[in-house]
């Protein structure tokens, strides 16, 4: 019996249930740019919608039949199977059905059912493509994708809703999870890393509506930084001088003021030879260096049980021997354990919080540490972040949509019960041009952090000019 009479007789069953249903979405199923995107090596114009040419009705009756036969419940095996031998598969179906005419584009129509076997469906052209940082799919119909920060109506399209859930049953079965009516909304994340959130029916009216922030490739640099405007070179060479003296910052911030990014830059300063030890509620920090070990938090499964919270993987990292701790983003509880781990000897450890400036990201922590449930006194809490954080680095997203980092702030210690803040740099907006753009740059206060020995200390020399006030002239 040929491969493809083996899978025909398997699935008889199922194709016979299938057959209306299929015929009636075969009609419906539009010509879509898919068909290009998928063909096509070169990144296709994505969010310009420039529509591929009308595939021919030969080759959309092609296609439904080829899904037909193979794309029920295949096991890996058979998967394989099928791909290795998709040629004469094709050339079977044709012999089998000869009202149906050979179809031109051959190649097109494997990349599509590979795409379907073997990969996410419509949308793997996407996820293979480094340019797009993300992908929305909102039902069948529908599908979005943000490429150099545009997002975009993109031609894809599944067949049907029965489509979008087989490629999420995809992503999410391998992770031990599942999506349907009893659980709804689920968090994942693909092989290379990128987040899946995903929602379906009866929640989602759209249909099953997956949104995937894709993993990037590479990261932003200290000079992309700068390119941007976040900061300028002396601000660079002071916070890269910062996090070699081993000093404990926090990079404060709103979301998506660019705080994860900030902090990937700053880890990219630390040492080669320390051990680095990461901890996320979504690992999206790249580190360069050798020796770095990087956990990430679980959720309850579907009983409720069995999460593991950033807190639990904080205390576990000391146990750990770190020479540093980076700590995605501080929430809630965990701020307590951070700080003591800051004060007891793990300098040099770098996080996020959210909030608007420095002194409102202290008034926070001391809020988070109360939740540790410790009771302890309010002059402790203070003690304790004074005696740890020395640096806060404000960062903030500006009307005009560029990311700026606007205050680099020392904490000084405690003067009775408050926490002094020093600013070292403060952003100074000179005006707006005509584009709307704001123009400022971030300036010194004139003030010599309190650490500039500690720094010299370990033989870390910075010119003092760059503390300094520049007189424009
Ligand atoms: N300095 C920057 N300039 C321009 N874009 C940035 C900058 N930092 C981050 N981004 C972009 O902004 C988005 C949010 O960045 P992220 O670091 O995740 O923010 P946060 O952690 O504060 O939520 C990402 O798409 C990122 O690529
Ligand atoms: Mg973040």
């Amino acid at each position: 019996m040929s491969l493809l009479a083996r899978i025909h007789s398997k699935s008889q069953a199922n194709i016979q249930e299938q057959t209306t249903a299929d015929n009636s979405t075969a009609v419906e199923h539009p010509a879509t740019q898919q068909d290009k995107i998928i063909h096509v090596e070169v990144s296709p114009p994505l969010i310009e919608t420039s529509y591929a040419p009308e595939p021919s009705d030969d080759y959309m009756e092609l296609k439904n039949l080829i899904f037909k036969y193979i794309l029920k419940e295949r096991n890996e095996e058979e998967i394989e199977e099928i791909v290795a031998d998709l040629d004469s598969i094709i050339t079977e179906i044709l012999n089998e059905n000869e009202g149906i005419k050979d179809v031109k584009d051959w190649k097109l129509l494997k990349e599509e059912i590979k795409n379907d076997l073997t990969g996410y469906g419509p949308i793997n052209p996407l996820l293979l493509d480094d340019s797009v940082t993300e992908v929305m799919v909102n039902g069948p119909k529908q599908v979005y994708a943000e490429r150099d920060g545009k997002l975009g109506l993109t031609n894809i399209q599944f067949r049907d809703n029965d489509h979008v859930m087989a490629v999420l049953e995809k992503i999410v079965a391998p992770l031990g999870r599942r999506i349907d009516e009893s659980s709804p909304m689920v968090d994942a994340r693909l092989m290379d890393g990128s987040r899946v959130n995903a929602i379906i029916p009866p929640l989602a009216l759209n249909g099953p509506t997956i949104t995937i922030r894709k993993f990037s490739k590479d990261p932003f640099t200290i000079n992309d930084l700068i390119r941007f405007g976040t900061l300028n070179e002396e601000m660079a060479e002071f916070i890269k001088a910062s996090v070699e003296a081993k000093l404990n910052i926090f990079v404060s911030g709103g979301t998506g003021s660019g705080k994860t990014t900030t902090l990937n830059v700053l880890s990219s300063f630390i040492s080669n030879k320390d051990r680095i030890v990461t901890i996320e509620d979504a690992a999206e920090l790249q580190l360069g260096q050798d020796h770095v070990v990087s956990l990430e938090t679980r959720p309850p499964n579907i009983e409720g049980k069995g999460a593991i919270y950033i807190r639990d993987l904080v205390r576990n990292s000391l146990r750990m021997r770190p020479d540093r701790i980076v700590i995605g983003e501080v929430r809630g509880g965990e701020a307590l354990d951070m700080l003591q781990a800051m004060n007891t000897g793990h300098d040099g450890s770098l996080a996020t919080g959210h909030s608007n400036s420095p002194r409102d990201m202290v008034a926070r922590l001391e809020t988070m540490v109360l939740m540790a449930g410790m009771e302890l006194p309010v002059k402790a809490i203070r003690e304790q972040i004074a005696g740890a954080l020395d640096v806060i680095i404000q960062q903030s997203r500006l009307k005009d949509g560029t990311r700026r980092i606007t205050n680099i702030t020392e904490v000084q210690g405690l003067e009775g019960d408050i926490i002094v803040l020093q600013d070292i740099f403060t952003f100074k907006q000179s005006g707006i041009d005509q584009n709307g753009k704001i123009i400022g740059k971030l300036v010194p206060t004139g003030i010599r952090p309190k650490f500039y020995e500690r720094m010299e200390n370990e033989g870390i020399h910075l010119p003092t000019s760059i503390f300094t006030e520049k007189v424009e002239i």
